[in-house]
């Protein structure tokens, strides 16, 4: 079966579907994207995804390319047409195509560019054995709220972890705090047994997973704080984790080498994973069925 993207309007075969050279996503990062997970056919938290990408257009002052109607309906095409069960949907949206100057183009229409990948269930060794993290120091603009496509600094921050063996690089900003990762928030687990966070600003992107996680954790009672920590106090946690659209809660068991805890994934970063599975598991927004 061909795997269809959608690009300005049109559904086209994956290999064949392209952007004009003089689109501003590709001279000069230009543009917003949202991954939306996919889990058992259904959109995880696809308003929460629709509200950040409204929010990060906003903030660049680039128009929404089509409806939010028409969003929804051209994801669920896409995802009936490439019959997409598990993995995710891709959206980017950029200020369009234009002679390249770098004030705002006068008429440019913003593109719309969406694909769906499918992607297997994380192997087990990642939730049962953990994850290595290594840090990096904090080097993006101060606007990491915002969903951009510019994502060098983010780059080169998962390519270094990869080098170093680890699954993903926590950025560290010049007062010695995490921010985040370069595709995933960063929580602990500290020595009272609090959850930890940072809080929402513009030194990080305020993850979906992370908000859906942050309401389940205060459903279940678990004590919260969302504050800045410290790398020091990360390496002194009982247990640390990750989240995003893509890993979901992944348990970090090194942070450059120093074990967390007892080196193995933690108890509750066990529970706040099992419990996010079954709120995906419990979704009912499938393609074709009841939106
Ligand atoms: N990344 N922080 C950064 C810098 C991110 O790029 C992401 C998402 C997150 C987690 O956000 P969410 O829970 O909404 O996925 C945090 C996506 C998955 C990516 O770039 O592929």
């Amino acid at each position: 079966m061909p795997r269809y993207a959608y690009v300005n309007g049109r559904y086209l075969p994956h290999a064949q579907a392209a952007v004009h050279i003089e689109d501003r996503g590709y001279q000069f990062a230009d543009g917003v994207y949202e991954v939306v997970p996919v889990y058992q056919g259904a959109l995880v938290d696809e308003g929460p995804h629709l509200d950040r990408l409204e929010r990060s257009l906003g903030e660049l002052r680039i128009a929404m390319p089509v409806a939010r109607a028409t969003l929804e309906l051209i994801s669920h095409e896409l995802m009936r047409r490439n019959d997409l069960t598990q993995g995710m949907l891709y959206m980017q949206v950029t200020r369009g195509v234009a002679p390249r100057d770098h004030r705002f183009p006068a008429t440019a229409r913003p593109a719309l560019v969406m694909t769906t990948r499918q992607t297997k269930p994380h192997g087990e060794a990642l939730v049962t054995q953990g994850i290595k993290v290594i840090t990096v120091p904090d080097i993006r603009w101060r606007r990491c709220d915002i969903k951009s496509t510019a994502l060098l600094p983010n780059v080169l921050a998962k390519q270094q972890a990869a080098e170093a063996g680890a699954y993903e690089a926590w950025q560290v900003d010049g007062e010695g705090y995490v921010t985040e990762g370069s595709s995933t928030n960063a929580w602990i687990v500290n020595a009272e047994g609090k959850v930890v966070t940072r809080d929402a600003s513009h030194a990080i992107l305020n993850g979906i997973t992370r908000i859906t996680l942050l309401k389940q954790i205060r459903e279940a009672g678990f004590e919260l704080e969302e504050r800045a920590f410290t790398l020091e106090e990360a390496k002194a946690a009982r247990e640390a984790f990750l989240t995003s659209s893509t890993s979901f809660v992944l348990p970090v068991v090194a942070i450059d080498e120093t074990p967390v805890g007892n080196g193995h994934p933690g108890i509750l970063c066990g529970k706040l994973r099992a419990g996010y599975l079954d709120y995906m598991a419990s979704l009912e927004d499938r393609p074709g069925g009841m939106a």
